[in-house]
């Protein structure tokens, strides 16, 4: 039945019949490690399939109502990994954006990216200038690569900007609000995900957008990163719209007295 209504309805349509669409949700691409362990594979083989679901999934979201899409590539904790792993990501991405760049920009979607791009190696900070640059006027959706971030470091980073502002006499202490922090954000402007997908089964924020995911749904999923399809992500925005989120206020007949 959902099938049908998702391949008969335009998507005005759509949004009107099922207004609980996400607007922004967030992903954690985890399971490409295992994926290629269970083929015999090396851990890049994973990454790199992994790299082509990214693609289809970038692609299919728009289609679904999406308008801001967060895809966690690269963590402030990944530098931990065996340096071939590291380097090995970090070269998939430059061919990622440098083969796939064109399609992005001929869908409509604008590239971002998102964490201490200072620390990425220059090739990598190349790339990401130039894919920001070409891909500027995608009005249909924004993708946010997520490359060498952390909620913390997002966190300490809006922190200090808003430090600098105390320091030079812009800003005074009570102008320290929700808002001031919000708008040095790595993801300022945006809404803040509706929300948060993991694959691979783990049940953990692993320090991903942890101001912006206050009040986020979250969907967890055992099926690996590169096995997942636009029919999963289907199957999460089914789940999403069943669910009633309630800001920490009560339902409309009183119910839910607790804090989410
Ligand atoms: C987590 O799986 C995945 C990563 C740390 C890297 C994600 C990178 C990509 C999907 C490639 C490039 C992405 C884009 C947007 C083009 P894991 O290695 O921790 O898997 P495991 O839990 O099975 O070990």
């Amino acid at each position: 039945m959902f099938v049908d209504v998702w391949n008969t309805l335009a998507l005005s349509c759509w949004r009107e019949a099922v207004p609980e669409v996400p607007m922004h949700i967030a992903i954690t691409m985890d399971g490409n490690g295992r994926w290629a362990q269970k083929r015999g594979k090396p851990r890049l083989h994973g990454h790199r399939a992994g790299a082509e679901t990214a693609k289809t999934i970038v692609l299919a979201a728009p289609d679904m109502g999406v308008s801001h899409l967060t895809l966690f590539a690269f963590s402030t904790e990944n530098w931990k990994r065996p340096n071939v792993e590291v380097h090995g990501i970090f070269r998939l991405l430059e061919e990622f954006f440098t083969r796939e760049l064109d399609t992005l920009a001929s869908h409509g979607i604008q590239v971002g990216v998102i964490g201490d791009r200072r620390g990425l190696p220059g090739f990598v900070q190349s790339v990401i200038v130039r894919s920001e640059e070409i891909t500027r006027s995608g009005r249909k959706m924004l993708v946010n690569i997520a490359l060498n971030y952390g909620g913390r470091w997002d966190i300490v980073h809006a922190v200090q900007a808003i430090a600098a502002d105390v320091q030079a006499g812009r800003i005074g202490p009570r102008d320290i609000t929700e808002e001031a922090v919000e708008s040095r954000l790595s993801t300022a402007g945006q809404p803040d995900p509706d929300l948060l997908i993991r694959t691979g089964g783990e049940q953990r924020i692993s320090n991903f957008l942890l101001w912006q995911s206050a009040y986020s749904e979250m969907y967890v999923t055992p099926v690996l990163w590169p096995d997942f399809t636009p029919e999963h992500l289907k199957a999460a925005l089914l789940e999403f719209q069943s669910r009633h989120r309630r800001f920490g206020a009560l339902g409309p007949m009183g119910e839910g007295g607790d804090n989410c």
